[in-house]
This record gives C-alpha cells, structure tokens and sequence, in this order.
C-alpha cells in the first residue's frame, strides 16, 4: 500500500483514539478541580471531534477507504486505550503526552504529504499540529504538581 496512505490511516485511528480518551476525561474526571478540568477536556475533545469528518474525508481523497470501527481503530492506533479511571492530575499528564505524541505522528505525515506534493492535505496536517501544540499547551499549563 502507498505509504502516504498508510500513514493517514494511523494518523487518522490515533486522533480518534484521542478524541475518545479527552472524552472519557470530560466525562470521568473528578476532584477540587472537577469544573475546569470537566470544561477544559470538554473544549479539547470538541476541536478534535470537529476535524474528524473532514481527516476522514481527506484519506478517501487520498484515494483509499476510512478505517472505522474499533477493531481497525486498535490496529492502526499509536494512542493506548484507557481503561482505568485516573486520578486528575495523571489524566492531564496522561492526555498531554498524547498530544505531543498526537504533533509527532501528524509531522510524519505531513513531511509524507509534502514530498508527495499534496500540498492540500499538508495544510489539513499543519493545522492539526497548530491544534495539538495548542491543546499541550493548556494541559502543561494546567499541571499543578
Ligand atoms: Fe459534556
């Protein structure tokens, strides 16, 4: 399979796998800090929720099909799956080592994207990494130990 390709299907299962776990925070987490925290994971899940259609649609434009359910989402993910309920404090840490990870990942893709000409597609991937930086900035900004 086509290398680009390829990498926009773990790109793609790896912003909707963290998408899911920013949601399981806003729902789960708990604390003094409930309130900013349920609101912060809350602004965060929504922007990365926002992109998914268009991230989906660019992958088909890429010329190839979307992977979409959880079995294809846990082959392709570079974001591990929580299971448990964290405390607060690690579920900011937790979250904000993804979104690094989340910039690392979409940086691949783009330097792919780029070499390939598609310049389109690496716009799409250069305001995702804006997005992601933001996101890590607001959750290393919040840390509090
Ligand atoms: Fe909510």
């Amino acid at each position: 399979m086509d290398e680009l390709q390829k990498a926009l299907k773990i790109a793609f299962a790896s912003e909707f796998s963290f998408y899911l776990k920013a949601h399981n925070y806003h729902w789960n987490v708990t604390g003094p800090f409930f309130s900013q925290l349920h609101d912060l994971f809350g602004k965060i899940y929504e922007e990365v929720y926002q992109s998914i259609d268009q991230f989906a649609e660019e992958i088909r434009s890429a010329g190839a099909f979307v992977p979409a359910s959880y079995t294809r989402f846990s082959m392709l993910t570079r974001i591990e799956d929580e299971t448990a309920v964290s405390d607060d404090g690690d579920m900011i840490q937790e979250l904000l080592e993804d979104s690094d990870r989340m910039v690392k990942i979409l940086k691949m893709v783009f330097d792919l994207a780029t070499r390939e000409g598609e310049e389109g597609l690496a716009d799409f991937l250069a305001n995702r990494m804006d997005a992601h930086r933001k996101h890590s900035w607001m959750l290393r900004a919040t840390i509090t130990k």
